[in-house]
């Protein structure tokens, strides 16, 4: 896949007002792959497939499994992947994480958590038992500015208060080692360390 090709996904997303992951974001998270250099790769919220391309490109040979909700988005993303050569590495799943997350086996070098900002949460203890020793999980917009003073509906409120919840577990947690950088929305390394 050329960077032409991958820059051209990028800007049409960002071009749609597609979410994706945000610049820096996205420069903190290729670092990271190129540090690790991870070979069965997770990720939740696909969206129309810009990060998980990004990741494949930066990890020669890995493997991504990815999910979607998104009917609409989900068929963008097969067809993106198929664009760039990149099918045979990719299992998307189409359908709700918080359904198909408690399902999935194995064990992951590397999790992009990026679905529901509300659920992040409520699938950390899946995560965890998903990501190997020595593996990552890297969560976006964990910055709780994220969601603004102005944003007072409940659903919001929600994910705020379970946002908040997930930074603390993780931060809580002896069994990672986190970092968090402040940069854009916020987001979060947890190296697995035992
Ligand atoms: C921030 S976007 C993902 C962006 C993508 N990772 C990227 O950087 O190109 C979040 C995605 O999660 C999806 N999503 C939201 N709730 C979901 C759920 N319960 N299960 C699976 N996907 C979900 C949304 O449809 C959206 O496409």
């Amino acid at each position: 896949m050329s960077e032409d090709a991958f820059s051209a996904l990028r800007a049409a997303a960002v071009k749609e007002g597609i979410p994706t992951v945000r610049g820096e974001t996205l420069r903190l998270l290729l670092a990271e792959i190129a540090a690790r250099m991870p070979q069965k790769i997770l990720e939740i919220g696909t969206a129309v497939g810009v990060s998980g391309a990004a990741m494949l490109r930066a990890a020669e040979g890995a493997k991504l499994v990815t999910i979607e909700k998104n009917a609409a988005f989900a068929a963008r993303a097969r067809e993106n992947f198929r664009a760039l050569g990149l099918e045979k590495r990719v299992t998307l799943f189409e359908g709700d994480a918080d359904e198909i997350v408690p399902e999935l086996s194995g064990s992951y070098d590397f999790i992009l958590l990026d679905g529901p900002k509300g659920k992040y949460f409520s699938y950390l203890p899946d995560l965890k038992a998903l990501l190997k020793v020595g593996g990552a999980l890297f969560a976006d917009d964990v910055s709780l500015k994220f969601y603004g003073l102005k944003h007072t509906e409940r659903r919001n409120r929600t994910a705020r208060v379970n946002m908040a919840r997930f930074v603390a577990a993780v931060k809580g947690d002896a069994d990672f080692s986190v970092r968090v950088f402040e940069e854009e929305d916020g987001a979060l390394v947890a190296e697995k360390i035992r």
